[in-house]
């Protein structure tokens, strides 16, 4: 099966990144958000984005041009139907998933492919919520999207190959690189990523050193392009709290239950560089 259409759910962080890598590869690509503020929120920022690399001279106006026009936004979920494959990225939440994926498999093509790039849902769930369980996986991009070449391409143990090569294929059609990865809450980056961002959180909570030095220590002590505070609130404490505790409702293991912190950090809307205020202030985007 060739890709021709893609379809993109949530305009979020990553949606709006997964939305311009696709159309900047050459896909038509229709993208799917809540309402039309967030949509128009969302494509502001692709836009913004865009804008940025026509002033940096690495994007051509009139290519900016033929990549906004390749996309289009909208708030149905029924606008999905003419898409070979659905990339779902929308807030992490597993039943909210699962209910996403049933409707998706009842309007889209029988061939289509529907992929999640959930950060530590369960994607046999997502796969079992539908009738084709086979052509679900998982395709997990890293933040920021435009600029990190990683996919996770996750295979439940109902997904088939012909699957996989499509998806994994689309993921090179679009310069970034696949990497397989089973079904298992995390997969690979964050299996070892999480555990590291929580224990800087730990460590600061204990007092043993400031933000800056921790963030400073781990750039310069291990070369490390960010620190973990800084890190965090590119992420979003919300999306780190949810993935921990997915991940310690899994493994049951001390390294991935989340700190104290970062749960009175979310709960007073301290979301990070999306809200404007994480471990560190941030100026509104
Ligand atoms: N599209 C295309 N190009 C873009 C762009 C975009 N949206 N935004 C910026 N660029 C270009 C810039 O124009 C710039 O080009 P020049 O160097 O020619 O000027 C180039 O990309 C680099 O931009 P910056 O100077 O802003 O970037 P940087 O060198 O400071 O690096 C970074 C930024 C890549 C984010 C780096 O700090 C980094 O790798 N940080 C770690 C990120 C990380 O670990 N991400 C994973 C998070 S975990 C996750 O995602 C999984 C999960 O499930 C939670
Ligand atoms: P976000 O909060 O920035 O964006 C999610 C978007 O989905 C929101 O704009 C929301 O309005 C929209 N949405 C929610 N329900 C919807 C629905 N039913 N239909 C259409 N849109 C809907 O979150 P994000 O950081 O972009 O995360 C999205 C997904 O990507 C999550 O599963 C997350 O775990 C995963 N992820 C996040 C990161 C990260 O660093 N933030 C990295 C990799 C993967």
């Amino acid at each position: 099966m060739t890709i021709k259409t893609v379809g993109v759910i949530g305009c979020g962080l990553m949606g709006s990144g997964i939305t311009q890598v696709s159309a900047q590869a050459g896909f038509p690509t229709v993208v799917v958000e809540a309402n039309q503020e967030l949509l128009d929120k969302g494509l502001g920022n692709l836009g913004r984005t865009l804008d940025g690399l026509v002033a940096k001279a690495k994007l051509e106006a009139k290519e900016k041009g033929a990549i906004l026009g390749r996309i289009t936004g909208t708030t149905r979920l029924e606008d999905l139907k003419a898409c070979e494959l659905v990339v779902e990225a929308i807030t992490e939440n597993q039943e909210l998933k699962n209910e996403t994926f049933a409707k998706l498999d009842q309007l889209c093509p029988p061939h289509a492919i529907l992929a999640s790039n959930t950060s530590s849902c369960n994607v046999t769930a997502m796969a079992a919520a539908t009738k084709r369980p086979a052509q679900v996986l998982g395709l997990h991009f890293f933040n920021p999207v435009p600029l990190m070449k990683l996919v996770e391409v996750v295979r439940t143990i109902l997904t088939d190959d012909a699957t996989v090569k499509t998806a994994s294929g689309w993921v090179q059609a679009i310069g970034k690189v696949p990497v397989a990865a089973k079904d298992a809450t995390g997969f690979i980056v964050n299996r070892l990523l999480v555990p590291y961002l929580l224990e800087a959180i730990r460590v600061y909570e204990a007092g043993l050193a400031s933000l800056e030095d921790i963030d400073q220590a781990m750039k310069l002590g291990c070369g490390y392009p960010m620190g973990p505070f800084t890190l965090l609130d590119l992420v979003g404490l919300d999306t780190t709290l949810y993935v921990a505790e997915v991940m310690f409702e899994e493994f049951r293991e001390p390294r991935f239950a989340p700190p104290p912190l970062l749960k009175r950090m979310v709960a007073a809307g301290y979301l990070g560089r999306k809200s404007g205020r994480g471990f560190y202030t941030h100026a509104s985007s």
